[in-house]
């Protein structure tokens, strides 16, 4: 894929803005030790570093709670002695997610290139996302660069049978689900994703045991994780596969008695001698809490990005 690349474009004397990914859990710094390398370099060149990015649905007004402050104090201790200044969370105003030309506008008035080093939140078409690279010189982020690379690899040339796992909370990536149908050999579907499949079509392919492409697990009564029947459905077509993708928990782990589906499938992939990658915001938490993160070949900032981009091969922020 023909990136703009960092390297390829003039920020000697400039004031760059760079979209960072500064939607965390605070204390998990994966996705801010990402934008390091940019920073640095920019910081070599560069006169002014301008970092923006959003926190958590505040639905385009202010919410205490998802003020930018803590996250940027997390950024500023990440990088050390890089200096740059971090716009308040961009979801603040409506105009982000509305993807309003004004608002893009607004924001090119404070750096003379535009750098995207947000991958995780390039499958949003948004302000600072889309509309701003078309008003400035852009390129994209080294760390972007990477993610492209690395998750390319699953479908060039993948080692099959090529499973998605797929949980988390947000019902969008559903719609990746169906995206990916065409591609995957099998998508195990977990966390609170199986809720939301009201649908016929889908219910019937629910307790299929492992004949399906698309086995979505079964949840405890209290809906707050998967049944041990599904973790073990799943953990037979995790052992077979010979690349895996694993996006999002299966349960609700941050509560001790919700984790058993997260702590088995997690282990189960991390152990596999599969091509395997894993991404997004609660998955990093939760290698972080069984310290996983280095039996990975790929860990991607992205989750509902990451799925996009394999689903589509590109991105609107690309
Ligand atoms: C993420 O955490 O996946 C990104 O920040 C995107 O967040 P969103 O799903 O609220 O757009």
């Amino acid at each position: 894929m023909n990136l703009p690349k960092l390297t390829d474009i003039d920020v000697a004397g400039k004031r760059v803005l760079v979209r960072t990914d500064l939607d965390i859990d605070i204390g998990e710094n994966y996705r801010l030790e990402a934008v390091v390398p940019t920073l640095k370099y920019l910081a070599a060149k560069a006169v002014e570093i301008t970092v923006m990015g959003h926190m958590g649905r505040p639905g385009g007004k202010i919410v205490d709670g998802l003020r930018i402050a803590p996250v940027s104090e997390a950024l500023k201790k990440v990088c050390g002695e890089v200096k740059f200044e971090v716009l308040e969370n961009l979801r603040f105003n409506p105009g982000e997610e509305l993807n309003d030309l004004n608002f893009a506008k607004e924001l090119a008035t404070k750096g003379d290139i535009y750098v995207n080093e947000a991958f995780a939140t390039s499958h949003r078409v948004s302000a600072s996302i889309t509309t701003l690279p078309k008003l400035l010189p852009h390129a994209a982020g080294m760390r972007f660069a990477e993610e492209v690379e690395n998750l390319s690899k699953v479908f060039e040339n993948p080692k099959r049978p090529v499973v998605f796992v797929i949980g988390g909370s947000k019902d969008d990536k559903k719609g990746y689900i169906k995206n990916l149908e065409s591609f995957a050999d099998k998508i195990l579907v977990g966390g609170r994703l199986p809720e939301f499949y009201g649908d016929l079509a889908l219910e019937s392919r629910r307790n299929v045991g492992d004949g399906a492409k698309v086995i979505i697990a079964n949840l405890n009564q209290d809906k707050e994780d998967i049944t041990l029947n599904s973790i073990e459905i799943f953990e037979k077509a995790i052992e077979n596969a010979g690349t895996i993708v694993l996006a999002g928990p299966m349960g609700r782990y941050e509560d001790e008695g919700h984790r058993q589906g997260t702590e088995r499938i997690f282990k189960k992939v991390a152990s596999s001698s599969a091509y395997k990658i894993v991404g997004g915001g609660d998955s990093l938490s939760v290698l972080s809490f069984y310290s996983l993160k280095d039996k990975f070949d790929w860990v991607s900032v992205g989750g509902g990005a990451m799925l996009d981009f394999l689903a589509k091969k590109t991105l609107p922020g690309i």
